[in-house]
């Protein structure tokens, strides 16, 4: 079936403001009359919350590899992808999600440095062929970002890594936008959340 919807993704690193943005798009979006649907990662559906509950508290000092790390995560999306995203985009709607395929590249390509091609390899196995039409990365120190952070329930094996990892992780990102530039937007996250919603306005709007 073809598909008729549009599917957006937002990126960047822990605090960077990914929750606040896609509050405020899925309001503007549902008063201008879209379909929308929310999903996020990893999670999403009752299979996928299961594997986020394993990844979410199985601590690093736990025995989980990084290739099974990858392998879970990836598992999270195929179900969500078939069951959730592909479905709601042939139906027409905008789908939002909160982290893709791409924290993938980036978390555990960049981040946990597993080789490129096997982690290309197992991500687009997961999506089959629903990439996302624009990607959204909001780019933020990841020192201000982690610091905004603070309070909320930790995501374990994520958010107790050193800072060298999250420079790595943000670095990622940005050589990721310069090698699909068509598609991954920078957005400077250092701004009044207002002056970021409209450049988030102003891109989504290119692509509905
Ligand atoms: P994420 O979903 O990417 O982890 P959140 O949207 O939950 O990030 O934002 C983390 C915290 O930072 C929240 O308390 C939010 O209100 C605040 N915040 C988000 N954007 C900004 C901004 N541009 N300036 C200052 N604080 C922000
Ligand atoms: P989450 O609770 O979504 O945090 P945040 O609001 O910061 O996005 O935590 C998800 C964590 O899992 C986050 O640290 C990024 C990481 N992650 C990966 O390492 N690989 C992935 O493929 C995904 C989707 C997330």
């Amino acid at each position: 079936m073809a598909k008729k919807g549009t599917f957006i993704t937002f990126e960047g690193g822990e605090g960077c403001g990914k929750s606040t943005h896609i509050d405020r798009l899925v309001t503007r979006l549902r008063q201008d009359g879209y379909q929308v649907l929310i999903a996020r990662e990893p999670g999403g559906t009752d299979v996928g919350e299961q594997i986020r509950h394993i990844l979410q508290y199985s601590k690093q000092s736990a025995a989980m590899v990084p290739e099974t790390e990858l392998l879970l995560f990836c598992a999270s999306r195929a179900q969500l992808v078939h069951e959730v995203i592909e479905p709601a985009l042939n139906d027409g709607r905008v789908v939002i999600c909160d982290r893709y395929f791409d924290s993938t590249t980036v978390y555990q390509g960049v981040g946990r440095k597993i080789t490129p091609q096997a982690v290309t390899a197992i991500n687009n196995f997961a999506i089959s062929s629903n990439l996302p039409d624009l990607t959204l990365v909001i780019d933020l120190d990841p020192r201000v970002g982690l610091e905004r952070a603070r309070g909320r329930e930790l995501f374990d094996r994520m958010e107790n890594q050193s800072l060298e990892f999250y420079d790595r992780v943000r670095q990622g990102y940005l050589d990721l936008a310069k090698r699909e530039a068509h598609r991954v937007k920078v957005i400077d996250g250092n701004r009044s959340i207002e002056a970021i919603e409209k450049q988030i306005w102003d891109l989504v709007k290119s692509v509905l």
